[in-house]
């Protein structure tokens, strides 16, 4: 456990409805670190909703916020954060996160998300044509994740994914 012992940062990535925020909370409570969710951090900042970001300032300006929040957070230790899925996309945000940090992949199977996501209405990337559209991006991000993370964990309940990522730390 030596980034428990240095008080690294945590950081969970992984796709939409992985379980990051999930994980991310139970994880910082055991560990008795604080616990980050980027997306909250994110809304806070702002004072608006994801979804009315993308609206205003389209993906490219959400990415520019996501950045600077990236900025704002990399400088803490002893923290579990878990990401926005696509909060990995640009190379600048995962130096800055992996800096104090582990960088692990929830690497949570495509059906378990698809049942995580069903009455999901609130993340822009999902309206419109869903399961297809989710599938071909699933596949795309899973490499982009795959590159990036120190660590890969796989599991579908709650505490198989816990169990996976303390064999991880
Ligand atoms: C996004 C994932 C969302 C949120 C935004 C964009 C993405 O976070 O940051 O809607 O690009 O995958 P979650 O992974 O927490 O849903």
């Amino acid at each position: 456990l030596h980034d428990v012992y240095g008080k690294q940062n945590i950081v969970l990535c992984g796709f939409m409805g992985s379980g990051k925020t999930t994980i991310g909370r139970k994880l910082a409570r055991a560990l008795q670190y604080e616990f980050v969710d980027m997306d909250d951090y994110l809304e806070k900042r702002e004072g608006k909703k994801i979804a009315d970001i993308f609206a205003e300032v389209g993906e490219s300006g959400f990415r520019d916020i996501e950045t600077d929040c990236a900025r704002e957070i990399s400088d803490r230790t002893g923290c579990v954060i878990a990401l926005g899925g696509g909060a990995v996309l640009r190379q600048t945000n995962v130096a800055l996160y992996k800096k104090n940090g582990l960088l692990i992949h929830l690497n949570t199977p495509f059906y378990r998300i698809v049942q995580n996501l069903s009455r999901d209405t609130s993340r822009p990337l999902l309206q419109g044509d869903k399961e297809k559209q989710t599938r071909l991006l699933f596949n795309k991000r899973k490499k982009i994740y795959l590159n990036c993370a120190d660590r890969s964990v796989t599991g579908t309940r709650i505490s198989e994914i816990m169990d996976a990522v303390f064999r991880a730390i």
